[in-house]
């Protein structure tokens, strides 16, 4: 993110250095009182505006939000949906401290590591609705509920081993 805003600050100093050379020629021709050298640099002005906000910002802009999209949009040649990307932010707030989860970057050791599990989405549902204490630790009950709980459970299913 330090990159991104360094990124856009140099545009942003550069552009305004343009701009302000550009314009200090723009006052210099209208003191003169020369039309046509005046139109001549209002022309290079917004010619250096459209530049920069095109190059600038524009293009980075969409560069960034592309990559952020594939980044979530997929993982590892999985389609995700976008309950799937629902269900992998709540997985890291309420399940990734004790489980390990490949496409969650969760590494949790409390519980089983679901990718060894490869739980089936009713599974992992009803553990979420049930809790469980069977073997060393506890798996508290609804930590997330309805909607949010099946958008969990058909993330884990279908990325989990994977
Ligand atoms: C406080 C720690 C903790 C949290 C938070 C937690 N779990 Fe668990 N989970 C466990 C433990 C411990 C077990 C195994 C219980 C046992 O074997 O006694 C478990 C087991 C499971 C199982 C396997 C069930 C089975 O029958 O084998 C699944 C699936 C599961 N958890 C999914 C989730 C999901 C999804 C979330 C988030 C909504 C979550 N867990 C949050 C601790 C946790």
């Amino acid at each position: 993110m330090l990159g991104v805003a360094l990124f856009i600050a140099f545009w942003l100093i550069l552009g305004l250095g343009v701009l302000s050379i550009a314009m200090s020629g723009g006052l210099r021709g209208a003191r003169k009182s020369r039309p046509s050298a005046r139109a001549g640099n209002r022309a290079v002005t917004a010619l250096f505006v459209v530049i920069y906000a095109g190059f600038g910002l524009a293009l980075p802009i969409t560069l960034l939000a592309g990559n952020h999209a594939n980044a979530s949009g997929q993982f590892d040649g999985v389609k995700l949906t976008k309950a799937d990307n629902e269900g992998r932010e709540l997985f890291g707030q309420h399940c990734a401290i004790c489980h390990t989860l490949a496409a969650a970057n969760a590494v949790g050791k409390v519980g089983p590591n679901l990718d060894i599990l490869q739980p089936p989405k009713s599974l992992v549902l009803t553990t979420i609705q049930n809790g469980l204490q069977i073997g060393s630790g506890t798996m508290p009950a609804d930590l997330v509920v309805g909607k949010q709980a099946e958008d969990v459970a058909d993330f884990v299913s279908t990325v989990a081993g994977k």
